[in-house]
């Protein structure tokens, strides 16, 4: 069984891997914390608690986080993909909050379900990485309770919100660097090079409407993603990024994965915000050269027809 934490910042992406998490038969999802990033924090958190109410999921606690990046603010939201409430101008429509926010905060909430694991624990970020980087400087005796920190974010070959960056890094890269570089918890990046190959078409996502409630609560979410996604991939379909990353979470090996030193471009400029994987052959690498950073397993392929199966099977109640 998966025992997870996941970090979240809804947005529609985030709704689909959130539900994925809550009803995979197996998963112990012992926490979800909330952080800004596609929207403001009190809305990421509302569509959170909402998301799990339409899973059936009040047993799971919900606490809310970083507001704002660790050290500049936060240039833009979102609402350009995901809609002005974050999940595409639908989010009333799902049922209201059957349980109240954890008071003591994401990252003590993270602290403390880390503490009591008995098994280890993998957290899945899926928004900017500031709740994980407090959580890490401030609680470093629960690292030895971190199994894997899989995180959806970074763009090898070209980003999403800036020529160089994806959203997620570019939220806030002095968090994504003291997580990836400064830290030795084992991560894995999936990065927006895969979760692109991974987009679902609209015949996925009519089945998914007419599989139940659940499956059609979460397609009626998607109006203004879709619009968007449709110009992004010159196609009508849906990059469910985060969805990509929590499979891998829940079931290790749904994707291949390559070591790469890494490091995040934390400099104020065209590229801020950057994941810069080192793709040279070590050997062609002179001694004393210094590598980038820290090696980094980034997530570089999968067998797509079995991860869609694999996302349709867990969301289509
Ligand atoms: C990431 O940014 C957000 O808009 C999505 O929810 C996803 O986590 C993709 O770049
Ligand atoms: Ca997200």
């Amino acid at each position: 069984m998966a025992h997870l934490i996941i970090d979240t910042d809804p947005g529609v992406d985030d709704a689909f891997a959130l539900a994925l998490a809550a009803l995979t038969p197996g998963v112990d999802l012992l926490a979800v914390t909330t952080v800004f990033g596609n929207v403001p924090l009190e809305r990421t958190t509302l569509n959170a608690r909402r998301v799990l109410a339409l899973c059936g999921r009040g047993d799971v606690p919900v606490a809310a986080g970083a507001a704002q990046p660790l050290v500049f603010p936060h240039p833009h939201r979102a609402r350009y993909a995901h809609g002005s409430d974050g999940l595409s101008g639908r989010s009333a429509a799902l049922p209201e909050p059957t349980r109240d926010v954890e008071a003591s905060g994401a990252v003590a909430l993270m602290a403390a379900e880390l503490g009591r694991a008995t098994e280890p624990v993998t957290i899945a970020p899926i928004g900017p990485l500031t709740n994980i980087a407090l959580l890490l400087a401030a609680h470093p005796e629960v690292k030895p309770k971190i199994d894997r920190i899989v995180i959806m974010g970074g763009a090898i070959d070209g980003g999403n919100v800036s020529a160089s960056a994806e959203f997620n890094i570019w939220s806030d890269p002095e968090a994504a660097r003291r997580v990836l570089v400064e830290e030795d918890v084992p991560c894995v990046l999936v990065p927006m090079d895969l979760t692109y190959r991974c987009a679902v078409d609209t015949a996925w996502l009519d089945k998914l409407a007419a599989s139940g409630p659940i499956g059609s609560a979460l397609h009626a979410l998607t109006p203004d993603y879709l619009e968007h996604y449709t110009k992004a991939l010159g196609w009508p379909g849906l990059v469910i990024h985060d969805a990509v990353a929590v499979a891998e979470a829940i079931a290790p090996g749904t994707l291949t994965t390559e070591d790469y030193p890494l490091d995040v471009e934390c400099a104020m400029g065209p590229a801020r915000g950057a994941v810069i994987a080192d793709r040279r052959r070590p050997e062609l690498i002179a001694d004393t050269e210094d590598l980038a950073g820290r090696r980094v397993a980034v997530a570089v392929d999968t067998d797509l027809d079995a991860l869609r199966a694999f996302l349709f099977d867990g969301l289509s109640r």
